[in-house]
């Protein structure tokens, strides 16, 4: 009977003494030339302050072919580009999808990719959406060439709850080879129907053939009004795990409802309704990729955000029964939760209860201090561990309520926590490594990742004046080069 008992002890020296470091972190600094220049930056909703555009990334099944996706320079045509997981170089050829505006979220097969983007409808289609307002859409390659392309948007889909566009994708594609199914959260307008000229979001199932299924308590045509950000993961059948952050209440677990409803993760200070952001929660502009990720051989999953907390509870004027807050920092801190399965929240949901001092006594916070944090992102090592990062301005200016703050760039942070929300370990931080695109777990263990190797800065116009300031003049700057970081399990 001893040595089980040995064992434990064993293994419990070994999880307090592993702890991230420098020494875990690999790059691969300006391993893949671009075919095409990428703009690296986009200007956040609302403050115009510098964001990372997005990079989706995803390897394929059998390990040996990694994908990565890129919106061109000139605003039209994503490209992706075949990686070598072990060199991070490009490897075959380049497929561009001509008309996409946007990289939205990237799949990975071991015979080619699907790639959700929105682009402009043919002229001429009937009922197409006003102007050229593009539409959501889901492509699929075989061995480079296409092999079917499904519209997610436009005058064929749900036509009687309402026809929807995305102007920006804000969302996420993911695929369960056990369910045999593609499933793509993104936001919406909708343009004819009784929701005409309102925003919210779509949840839209597809199968293998690239047929969308319409999945009772799956599928969803509306859900999340001014949704925010989304966080999106696979599970072994639909419902898949899902997220929203809506700018009334705050954050929903919303597998089960795909609505603002289901299991509250937070409150959230919202303030402006009509020009709402939620503090950037999942990565505001160009974010809500990798905050949502599951515990190997598990049902857990772990979710990470920044929030600005929330207190003073008074009902909501637009959701009965529900809350609205003040926020407890004027910057932002790193949050995760733990969730026992897809739709249960293991620390149980935020409160709802009109005149509470408290609205986030459940969060359980990674940071603390006055700096302020930003674009989180979440991955899981195996069963037990996770890893996290986001970025920090260590002397922030805050001067938007619901937005992002603005300041010099302090360094990426990454943190180990337990499958229990435990934080692991201190964090280290570094300059010149950033996280652009999806985290993505690699067959011998490591978590890597896509980055723009420059001098980041966060900062910004105190004043909404809608003007970036980065390096290298007034016009935002492009790169013909992708870099590529990994963390080793310590
Ligand atoms: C930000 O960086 C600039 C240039 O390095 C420096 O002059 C300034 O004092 C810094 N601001 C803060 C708040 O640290
Ligand atoms: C990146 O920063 C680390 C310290 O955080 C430093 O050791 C390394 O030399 C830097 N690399 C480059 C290429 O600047």
């Amino acid at each position: 009977m001893w040595k089980p008992s040995l064992f434990l002890a064993l293994s419990h020296v070994t999880s307090v003494a592993a702890q991230i470091s420098a020494s875990n972190l690999q790059v691969y600094r300006n391993s893949l030339n671009l075919d095409s220049p990428f703009q690296h930056t986009i200007p956040a909703y609302w403050t115009s302050y510098p964001h990372h555009r997005r990079t989706p990334f995803a390897l394929a099944p059998n390990g040996k072919t990694a994908y990565l996706a890129y919106l061109d320079a000139s605003g039209k045509g994503v490209h992706v580009h075949k990686v070598d997981p072990n060199t991070y170089a490009a490897t075959g050829t380049t497929v561009t999808i001509s008309n996409g505006k946007e990289a939205g979220g990237l799949v990975a097969h071991n015979d080619g990719f699907a790639l959700l983007t929105n682009e402009a409808m043919p002229t001429g289609t009937a009922s197409a959406p006003p102007g050229t307002t593009p539409v959501a859409v889901l492509y699929r390659y075989t061995d480079g060439k296409q092999t079917w392309k499904t519209w997610l948007g436009g005058p064929n889909l749900h036509p009687k709850e309402g026809l929807s566009m995305s102007a920006d994708i804000t969302g996420d594609l993911v695929f369960s080879e056990k369910a045999g199914l593609y499933g793509a959260y993104y936001v919406v307008t909708d343009y004819a129907g009784w929701a005409k000229g309102h925003s919210a979001d779509n949840i839209q199932y597809i199968g293998k053939d690239g047929v969308v299924q319409t999945i009772r308590g799956a599928t969803s045509s509306w859900g999340c009004s001014h949704n925010t950000g989304i966080a999106f993961e696979a599970a072994d059948a639909p419902p898949f795990a899902s997220a929203c952050a809506e700018d009334h209440t705050g954050i929903w677990l919303n597998t089960k409802t795909q609505g603002m409803s289901g299991q509250k993760i937070a409150n959230e200070a919202c303030y402006h309704v009509i020009n709402g952001a939620t503090n950037s929660a999942m990565g505001g502009t160009s974010g809500s990729y990798s905050m949502l990720a599951r515990f190997a051989d598990s049902p857990s999953y772990i979710f990470t955000w920044v929030s600005r907390g929330a207190v003073n509870l008074v009902a909501d004027k637009f959701l009965q029964g529900q809350t609205a807050s003040k926020a407890r920092w004027t910057n932002r801190h790193v949050a995760i939760a733990i969730l026992k399965d897809k739709s249960t929240l293991a620390n149980g949901p935020a409160t709802s209860k009109v005149g509470s001092v408290d609205g986030d006594s459940q969060v359980n916070w990674i940071t603390t201090g006055k700096s302020d944090h930003s674009n989180a992102h979440a991955a899981t090592f195996d069963t037990y561990t996770a890893l996290l990062s986001w970025e920090e301005i260590a002397e922030p200016g805050c001067p938007y309520d619901a937005m992002d703050c603005q300041g010099n760039f302090s360094g990426t942070h990454f943190q180990l926590v337990s499958s229990e929300g435990k934080i692991i370990g201190t964090s280290f931080s570094t300059m010149n490594v950033t996280v652009t695109g999806d985290m993505v777990n690699m067959p011998d263990g490591r978590i890597c990742w896509p980055f723009v190797d420059m001098v980041w800065k966060l900062n910004g116009s105190p004043k909404n004046t809608g003007g970036m300031v980065m390096v290298g003049g007034p016009r935002p700057p492009t790169t013909n080069k992708m870099s590529f970081a990994c963390m080793k399990k310590p």
